[in-house]
């Protein structure tokens, strides 16, 4: 806790082109959440180098990011928001946690098996550690809860067992944290195969929507999205998927309670409801890519952004970091 409002942790990784899976598991909810929660929102750039990047899109994709964040609402005044890899803090504790977690533990994790088949040529043992990196991030803030979507909820339980280890070595060291995970959106699923995850690293693009896709783009992959042979809108995320994925994201663009978009819809047509759901996600966008846009061509406002961030985080981190190194028994000066 920090003051009277509990901590919350979260972090996107700046990859190029962001989902509107992404928006809607995470950042979305991270301006919601910004008032009720002490809140620290982080560029995972180390996370990100787990698998091959490019230097100069690495660097351009974190500025985008930022500017992606600032533009959908996260207010810096509120929130600690900083680069990863400002902080060395995260590394530090890392490699403490490394101690406290087992090779099997790791060699289990769905994302790990899942990015292993995809870069045959480079499973790293940055890869594999990938969930200990992120139980240091979590730790570090003695953070109460962390808003995710569901194909991060393996690494946020592995990150309590961390946490509640460590503690039991020791003594209470580190707040165990809870997830949280928003009742519609936390998996939103591919337009052409939506009982799969929406991600960028899709065979098939046109199932998936970027946040930086302009209007026509958008328009063109919801009217190819899949649906059924029933020929109604009805929330049915078993029987349904395509449908029920599609009003997902209907309602968390809208601002819609699913029961409402359901009464929307009642009695209209697939072609009818796939253009309204485009054009949902269009009109939402396009403020938020010109505000993103408007911000990137001010670097100087972004790097004071990032260097009050990282002090601010360095000071958090640092605290947790001298426990943990006061407790394993580093002799310090
Ligand atoms: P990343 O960058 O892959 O994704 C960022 C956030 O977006 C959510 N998400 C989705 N939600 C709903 N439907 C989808 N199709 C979808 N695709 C992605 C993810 O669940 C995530 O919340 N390891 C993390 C980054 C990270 C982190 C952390 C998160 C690093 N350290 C500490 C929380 C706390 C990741 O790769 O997310």
């Amino acid at each position: 806790m920090q003051g009277d409002k509990k901590i919350l942790y979260s972090a996107v990784q700046p990859t190029n082109n962001l989902t509107i899976g992404n928006y809607i598991g995470a950042v979305k909810n991270f301006v919601a959440l910004q008032d009720e929660y002490s809140c620290v929102y982080a560029i995972a750039n180390m996370h990100a180098i787990t698998v091959r990047q490019t230097p100069a899109d690495l660097r351009k994709n974190t500025l985008s990011l930022l500017a992606l964040y600032l533009a959908c609402g996260v207010d810096p005044q509120k929130c600690v928001l900083y680069l990863q890899s400002h902080v060395p803090a995260h590394a530090e504790l890392a490699w403490v946690l490394n101690t406290f977690t087992y090779v099997g533990e790791m060699e289990r994790m769905t994302q790990f098996k899942d990015k292993s088949a995809k870069h045959a040529d480079n499973i790293n043992m940055g890869l594999m550690d990938y969930p200990v990196l992120m139980a240091a991030d979590i730790l570090l803030y003695q953070t109460d809860v962390v808003p995710v979507g569901v194909d991060q909820r393996q690494h946020l339980e592995i990150t309590r067992d961390i946490a509640v280890r460590f503690n039991n070595v020791y003594s209470p060291t580190f707040t165990v944290p809870e997830g949280i995970y928003m009742k519609v959106g936390a998996k939103i699923g591919d337009l052409l195969e939506p009982s799969k995850k929406m991600s960028k690293s899709s065979e098939n693009q046109n199932g998936v929507v970027y946040l930086s896709d302009d209007r026509d783009t958008i328009m063109r992959k919801f009217k190819r999205a899949v649906t059924d042979s029933e020929a109604c809108v009805r929330y049915d995320p078993e029987n349904k998927p395509g449908v029920s994925n599609l009003l997902s994201i209907y309602s968390v663009f809208t601002g819609t309670s699913m029961e409402d978009c359901q009464k929307q819809f009642e009695g209209r047509g697939y072609g009818d409801f796939k253009l309204a759901v485009g054009e949902a996600v269009a009109d939402r966008l396009a403020p938020i890519q010109a505000e993103q846009a408007r911000l990137l061509a001010d670097k100087a406002y972004l790097d004071s952004v990032l260097k009050d961030g990282a002090a601010r985080a360095s000071a958090m981190a640092g605290r947790t970091l001298s426990k943990v190194y006061k407790k394993i028994g580093f002799y310090q000066l």
